[in-house]
């Protein structure tokens, strides 16, 4: 069994790390997280039906192998406001994304709604987010996930045709274009149906229990939901495989990886770097890279250095404790190697391709090569250059071959009451659809980070971090003027500015916020009408209450 094979006992993240690993240079301890559980043992918990809280989000970049957003916000050509002030915390390999919009190559941007109540500022979160890689050149996709919110939260169809529109109403009355992109139902969806069903064939119960916790009772429609998001998530794909960014909240990260893994396991060609003809793991083979560039110190001619030698000189070699399996797998494989010489090369190995799609894959790589059984090595492709041949071999040849899809992951907002915003409470959020005066009234009624009176207000300052109201300033209402969300909040650190007054302007641009929008929303009713979109299913459907978990 190569390296690569993931059996369903060891869970999504064993197999593909494996790639993860090699590119962050045997970082073993962050890819081997991603294949971890919903819920470890620390205080976060991801999971995508349960109360969508982050206790820590510090956290879940250790527990989970998120990666800081801030890291990679310099390859970012116009990072949006709420990159620029964090509330995009996090991401997954949003590199490739950043990189095709910079040069000007495809990509795309997808994210779903479960139409379960009235959309609301956090979900306006993400309607930018989508609307603002759109504007960057990104194909942009809008779904209702219809089916997620019959089977796994209860609704009727009734209830979710009605909450469709607004959702959808909410998005085009904030500027998206249906014609650069497409918005769509899951449950009418046919092709991606299709595609659910394909992507089936890769997903194991054994994944679904150690993903989502799903058991014995869980019901099949529950998991037919989850396949149909991992179907949403490359549905971008089907026509050209690109870059794909999902924003979404930290809650639906066991959703991405899952995705993540389906994607590589559907390639018909794996891309590594070998060094002679032994496969070597991850680990192995960064302390194989580390011998051949030091063969100068071991070889007999460097020109030409044998693995029997390099075995023996990495019998010896110091290296760091978390290596030492790697060291015996390493030196194991080099002896048996014997007079081979060491040679980095290209390697593709052979996944799902057919006899066709691998002939034609040996035809095609450029240069010396040798084909193997398995795979084939190239002498002159670098890794990239490879990645890409073998995309265009495997589509030539009836596969998808998708890009492993990316992610972004925002902050949840506080609820105007503290505690969590919720669609449930009725005064921690504000709805979309609230109308003007409420919203005012609720940001005026909003818990504060304030001091308990005027006087230690004006001496200590407020406490901005901790304050739901400046989170709406942050989040929505400075909108993307940096230096007013600044004033704000040097303001009211440096005891300026008065929760009274401060609570006053916010609610006034609350208002104005609804106002405008709900005008957009009845001008966007036209254009709604005329896309192919049915949101009237009820009356076809019969329905039978889903599992409400
Ligand atoms: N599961 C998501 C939610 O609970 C909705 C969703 C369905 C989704 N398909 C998606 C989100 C694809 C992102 C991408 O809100
Ligand atoms: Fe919050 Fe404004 Fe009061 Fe500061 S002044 S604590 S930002 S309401």
């Amino acid at each position: 069994m190569s390296d690569d094979d993931t059996s369903p006992a060891r869970g999504t993240g064993g197999a593909d790390s494996e790639e993860d690993r090699a590119r962050t240079g045997g970082d073993e301890e962050r890819s081997r997280s991603e294949g971890r559980r919903a819920v470890p043992d620390g205080g976060v918990a991801l999971d995508p039906w349960g109360s969508a809280t982050v206790a820590d989000y510090r956290e879940l970049f250790e527990e989970f192998g998120i990666e800081e957003f801030e890291a990679i916000i310099d390859e970012v050509p116009e990072p949006h406001y709420l990159m620029r002030r964090g509330v995009i915390f996090g991401h997954r390999d949003y590199g490739a994304v950043a990189r095709a919009l910079a040069n000007d190559e495809p990509a795309a941007a997808l994210s779903g709604f479960m139409p379960t109540g009235d959309p609301h500022i956090g979900h306006k979160l993400v309607f930018d987010e989508l609307i603002y890689h759109q504007g960057q050149g990104a194909d942009t996709y809008g779904l209702i996930a219809d089916l997620e919110a019959h089977s796994a939260r209860g609704l009727t169809w009734e209830e979710i045709d009605e909450h469709a529109r607004d959702y959808l109403l909410s998005l085009l009355a904030l500027g998206f274009d249906p014609e650069d992109g497409e918005l769509y139902r899951q449950s009418t969806n046919r092709r991606l149906q299709d595609l659910a069903f394909e992507l089936g064939s890769n997903a194991r119960f054994a994944e679904f229990e150690s993903i989502y916790g799903f058991g014995g009772e869980t019901s099949v429609s529950h998991m037919q939901s989850v396949v149909t998001q991992m179907a949403d998530i490359l549905y971008p794909q089907l026509d050209e495989p690109k870059p794909t960014v999902i924003p979404v909240g930290p809650d639906q990260d066991p959703h991405v990886r899952f995705a993540r893994d389906i994607a590589r396991k559907t390639r018909y060609f794996k891309v590594t770097e070998a060094f002679a003809s032994p496969e070597f793991d991850a680990p192995e083979r960064v302390l194989v890279r580390r011998i051949y560039d030091e063969r100068e110190a071991w070889a007999d001619d460097p020109e030409t250095p044998r693995c029997e030698d390099a075995a023996d000189y990495l019998r010896e070699a110091e290296v760091d404790a978390e290596f030492e399996t790697a060291r015996t797998g390493a030196v194991e494989k080099l002896e048996n190697a014997g007079m081979e010489p060491l040679r980095p090369r290209t390697r593709f190995l052979d996944r799902n391709a057919d006899e066709d799609a691998f002939e034609a894959l040996i035809e095609a790589v450029p240069g010396e090569k040798r084909a193997f059984d398995a795979h084939i090595d190239s002498f002159e492709l670098d890794r990239e250059e490879a990645e890409e041949l073998a995309r265009e071999v495997e589509v030539d040849n009836g596969g998808f071959g998708f890009y492993t899809p990316s992610s972004i992951y925002h902050r949840f907002m506080t609820g105007l009451t503290g505690g969590k915003m919720s669609s449930s409470i009725e005064a921690s959020h504000i709805s979309l659809l609230d109308d003007p005066e409420e919203g005012y009234d609720k940001v005026k009624s909003a818990t504060t980070g304030g001091r308990e009176t005027a006087e230690k207000q004006r001496e200590l300052g407020g406490k901005a971090d901790e304050c739901p109201v400046y989170e709406l300033y942050a989040y929505l209402l400075a909108g993307d003027d940096d230096d007013f969300a600044e004033e704000v909040y040097e303001e009211c650190v440096g005891g300026e500015r008065l929760c009274g007054g401060c609570k006053e302007q916010a609610a006034t641009l609350m208002k104005e916020f609804l106002a405008e929008h709900q005008e957009k929303r009845e001008e966007a009713e036209e254009l709604l009408a005329e896309l192919d979109i049915d949101l009237d299913v009820d009356g076809s459907r019969r329905g039978i209450p889903g599992d409400e978990e």
